[in-house]
């Protein structure tokens, strides 16, 4: 069933900051735009309305980038009675249909499937593309006792080495491996400490010198490294290391020419961690968003170790762009009332928040999921664009305005004082 919700909200908790919209009527009090249509598709299924569909128009107050407009439009679901499987079934079939009917693609089904933890560990992403190889391999215990301090150093400090294979760029020139690093460092890398391997058996590299021969040898050999390759390593937190490689990997097989646009390599990453610790807000804080359910073999660390936790909660990736994603959520009381404990929320605040959800899980919550895509990232990569201002009709630019109708825009006096809004122009003074 389609059914259409409000745009006029409170906050939904989906962790972008929200449009506010003021209120004329309550003066001081806001509306805010949906982020997307969480809590009301969830509120369906606790009504009975066991198959809800919607094209559903959504805000995010975030940095823009190719694939981020301040409004974009989701292909939203819901499914009572359902787990992961269900969902991932159906999904895997609406996609079939849509790539078949609009792109003549086939895609082959089930579509390839790998957890968060071994998408970090292979690609450095919770987002990989397939499309080629050049796999993160993880080489602290190669490295662990040799005398180079930026290896050493990373790993004293709870860190770890990990390496990709450019095969065949051995020969790359020194200013090309230089831009190299310093694109490592816009990903916050201190360095990018590289091995190139001559043909001739020899090394050029930023770090022989602190490594005996056979440490070398070892290295080489962990990495699969042969003559004519280029070896580069990042050495620090694993968070780092894993953006840092990650984006390089990626970043080198657009320089190859490794990235074909009509090659469509879908997968479904799954089990991600239910928290993220914000090193910001000294917490943990939800990944997906505080609905989200524990996996039942994790429920038991929930007190213990929360951040390993893993949750029901899934992604659909095409080629290195996550397309959709979204979750079995929470219907019991007392996993839902552990889970706002554990982010932090008093009773107060989390009814404060989300009581008219709360009550209405008193009633009797079916088990429900579902998941959210993007559509007009699904068009982008349909259409083989770079940006989803490519295939949207009017869209804003990087700072969120509209270049041709110049919103957003100062309004008149008399608007904002029926608001009882006052600007502070800050800037001016
Ligand atoms: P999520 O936040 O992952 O999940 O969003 C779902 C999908 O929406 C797309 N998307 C965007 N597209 C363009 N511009 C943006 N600024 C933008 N932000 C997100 C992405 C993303 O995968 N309610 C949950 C879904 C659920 O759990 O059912 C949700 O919104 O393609
Ligand atoms: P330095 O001794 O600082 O000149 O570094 C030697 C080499 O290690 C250079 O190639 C640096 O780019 C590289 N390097 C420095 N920090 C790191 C790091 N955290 N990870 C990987 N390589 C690094």
């Amino acid at each position: 069933m389609e059914i259409e919700t409000p745009t006029l909200i409170k906050s939904t908790p989906e962790g972008a900051r929200d449009y506010l919209v003021p209120s004329r009527v309550h003066p001081g009090s806001f509306y805010a735009l949906p982020q997307s249509p969480q809590i009301f598709k969830q509120l369906l299924m606790c009504s009975g309305y066991d198959r809800y569909f919607q094209l559903a128009r959504c805000y995010r107050d975030e940095d823009l980038r190719a694939d981020r407009q301040p409004e974009f439009t989701q292909i939203d679901m819901e499914l009572s009675f359902v787990d992961v499987e269900d969902v991932l079934a159906v999904n895997e079939k609406l996609l079939k249909r849509l790539f078949k009917e609009i792109c003549n693609f086939d895609i082959e089904l089930p579509i390839q499937r790998m957890t968060w933890r071994e998408a970090m560990d292979r690609f450095g992403s919770d987002k990989p593309d397939l499309r080629f190889g050049m796999e993160l391999k993880n080489v602290s215990d190669v490295v662990k006792n040799c005398e180079f301090v930026v290896f050493k150093g990373a790993l004293e400090q709870g860190g770890s080495v990990r390496g990709i294979n450019a095969e065949g760029q051995g020969a790359m020139p020194r200013k090309k491996i230089d831009a190299l690093v310093e694109f490592a460092k816009g990903f916050g890398a201190k360095g990018l400490a590289y091995l190139a391997i001559n043909e001739d058996g020899t090394y050029k590299s930023s770090f022989a010198k602190f490594m005996t021969e056979d440490e070398l040898k070892a290295l080489v050999e962990a990495m699969g490294g042969k003559p004519g390759d280029l070896l580069l390593f990042a050495a620090d937190k694993d968070k780092v290391v894993f953006d840092v490689l990650g984006n390089l990997r990626l970043e080198i097989a657009k320089q190859l020419g490794l990235l074909k646009k009509d090659d469509f390599k879908f997968l479904w990453v799954t089990e991600f961690p239910l928290f993220e610790y914000s090193e910001e807000q000294g917490r943990y804080v939800a990944m997906h968003h505080p609905f989200t359910m524990p996996m039942d073999e994790d429920l038991h660390l929930l007190d213990t170790d929360p951040g390993a936790v893993r949750a029901k909660a899934y992604d659909i990736v095409l080629n290195g762009t996550e397309l959709g994603g979204g979750s079995v959520r929470i219907h019991q009381a007392d996993i839902q009332a552990k889970m706002f404990e554990l982010l932090g929320f008093t009773e107060e605040a989390a009814r404060e928040q989300f009581g008219f959800l709360l009550d209405a899980f008193k009633y009797g919550v079916p088990p429900h999921a579902g998941l959210a895509y993007g559509l007009d990232r699904v068009i982008m990569l349909m259409v083989g664009a770079d940006s989803i201002r490519d295939v949207i009709a009017f869209p804003k630019v990087k700072d969120a305005s509209c270049l041709m109708s110049e919103a957003p825009a100062p309004v008149d006096a008399k608007q904002l004082e029926e608001l009882q809004i006052a600007v502070t122009d800050e800037e001016k003074e």
